[in-house]
């Protein structure tokens, strides 16, 4: 049997982000095939298929036909147990998304080469950057026509800002698309050549051994220019930048096609990081340490209608998780055992028995957890930190359909609000509410779990989107800034905060304002 040092350590756990139909559900189907997958929350939505999740997921999902939940998918791949979150995109964009990634170890960025760096991709990669955890870029899509792959490196490091080592390098694209020139493993991997046939080695300059008509070819000195230059000018690899978060390797491939997905895979498991120490408010908490800890990074409400249950997201960040055990809930100091109540993430919801750190479980819960508690087994109690703010980019006006019903529908939304499911502003003098959300999504989730769950059926009023900025030096602040462009509200800890109409309206505000400073959480 091996130790629990040996099963942490045989942990890789992270995300992969990306804008939509960049190729994420593609790139996780690959993943999953060359590892044996050993179970899965939900299913990947595989669109080719029709096959949504297996489980009976809520009423919107089935109404929207899109999958809620984000899932977790984990497989085996050379002694290594990888983890899968998935961070979900389009319409089901939320603050979940941006929470799942406060449970991995690493990133996985994937751009099409098509169309470069976009706008979801910026968003999931500032919140990695904020944590300062491993970012590896995938490439993707070089059967087809893209950006020239420097073009693609530039806008790396100047819309994201961070710097790049190419590990291979496309020879070609499209039509033409060889293969890669594998700086890394110092190889040609060809394109639709299968098994061991496709690799072809090279000298010390880079040239094939032996005999091949891409020797000759334009294609091939173009590459070994742009190697040299790569060489000479580019950043040199470091595994501690890597680390650190500064440097994202970058794999050119081609998810589709199942081009390049092997090799990305054997090299990411071979940089990424085993599950890390986390902080806690009694120091660092060791992966390897004994006792049991995480905390709960998610909360799927409303699996099954007829009940009022939820599945808590746990990240393991310590010891290992064994069915029945007995843990403290450190908010509250309750303990509790976690047996007939914990159900686990797989296929068909089935039961998994033992997980250890950088593992993620779902328990059964019947409104015991909030997002961010930490559990603890043992004596010593300690929270892991904060999870950070996000931003709201959407907001609404909330206000009971029925008048009479009020108490229920301060309840529902002070608990969802506690909960983590959605963010409340309230406006000045008149104390009307206002919801924050970062995808449309949680206002629909909040809407149905207010009828489903506190019977309050709400009345909402878009005000579309708007850039939150909280203050500084709160006391330069007072009711009289607040304008229909600028409008001043309070948030739930009755902190000051303007919502600009847009950008215009915040430049403005911020030149006839100077001495007030703005500022937004996630910068
Ligand atoms: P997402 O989860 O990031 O949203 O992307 P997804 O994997 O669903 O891929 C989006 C589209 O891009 C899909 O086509 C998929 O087949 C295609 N795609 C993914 N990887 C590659 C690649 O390496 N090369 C090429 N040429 N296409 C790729 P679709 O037509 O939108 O969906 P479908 O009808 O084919 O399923």
């Amino acid at each position: 049997m091996a130790s629990l040092q040996e099963e942490v350590r045989s942990r890789r756990t992270f995300a992969i982000i990306s804008h939509p139909d960049a190729g994420k559900t593609t790139l996780t189907e690959k993943l999953l095939l060359f590892g044996g997958a050993i179970r899965a929350a939900g299913t990947v939505k595989g669109k080719k298929t029709g096959k949504y999740a297996t489980s009976d997921w809520m009423e919107i999902e089935k109404q929207r036909g899109i999958s809620v939940t984000s899932s977790v998918m984990q497989f085996e791949y050379n002694g290594y147990r990888v983890n899968i979150l998935d961070t979900p995109g389009h319409q089901d964009f939320s603050e979940d998304t941006y929470r799942t990634l406060m449970a991995v170890d690493s990133a996985v960025m994937i751009i099409d080469a098509a169309k470069g760096i976009e706008a979801q991709t910026i968003k999931l990669f500032k919140v990695c950057r904020m944590r300062g955890i491993p970012i590896f870029t995938f490439i993707n899509k070089l059967d087809r026509q893209g950006k020239p792959p420097l073009e693609l490196l530039s806008e790396l490091e100047e819309v994201l800002g961070i710097d790049s080592y190419p590990m291979n390098w496309p020879i070609g694209m499209g039509k033409e698309f060889f293969g890669i020139y594998d700086r890394f493993y110092h190889r040609v991997e060809q394109f639709r050549v299968e098994e061991e046939e496709r690799f072809l080695s090279l000298d010390e300059n880079g040239e094939i051994i032996g005999d091949h008509p891409i020797k000759e070819s334009d294609l091939y000195t173009q590459t070994l220019e742009d190697i040299l230059l790569l060489d000479e000018a580019g950043n040199e690899f470091s595994e501690e930048r890597v680390r650190e978060g500064t440097l994202t390797p970058v794999f050119f491939g081609s998810a589709l096609t199942n081009f390049g997905v092997q090799t990305f895979l054997e090299t990411y498991l071979q940089f990424a990081p085993e599950p890390q120490p986390r902080l806690s408010d009694q120091g660092e908490i060791d992966p390897c340490s004994d006792l049991f800890s995480g905390f709960v990074f998610k909360i799927q409400a409303n699996m099954n209608p007829a009940h009022r249950d939820r599945i808590a997201f746990v990240r393991i960040c310590s010891g290992k998780f064994n069915r029945g055990m007995s843990v403290t809930l450190s908010r509250t100091g309750k303990s509790m055992k976690l047996s007939q109540s914990t159900q686990f993430l797989a296929d068909d919801r089935s039961t998994v028995d033992e997980a250890v750190s950088g593992d993620i479980i779902g328990l059964y819960d019947t409104g015991t957890y909030q997002i961010g508690d930490t559990i603890v087994e043992g004596k010593k109690l300690f929270h892991f930190e904060k999870l950070p703010q996000f931003t709201p980019e959407l907001f609404v006006k909330v206000s009971p359909k029925n008048v009479m019903k009020q108490k229920s529908f301060h309840k529902g939304i002070q608990q969802l609000v506690q909960e983590g499911a959605i963010q409340l502003f309230r406006t000045y003098r008149t104390e009307e509410y206002i919801l924050g959300a970062v995808g449309q999504l949680q206002f629909e989730v909040f809407e149905h779990r207010m009828k489903n769950e506190y019977n309050s059926e709400v009345l909402m009023e878009p005000m579309g989107s708007k850039i939150a900025r909280w203050i500084e030096n709160e006391d330069a602040v007072n009711d009289s800034l607040s304008s229909s462009r600028s409008l001043l509200v309070k948030d739930r800890f009755d902190r000051k905060v303007f919502l600009f109409e847009n950008d215009f309206a915040l430049r403005w505000f911020q030149e006839k304002n100077p001495d007030i400073h703005l500022y937004n959480p996630m910068d």
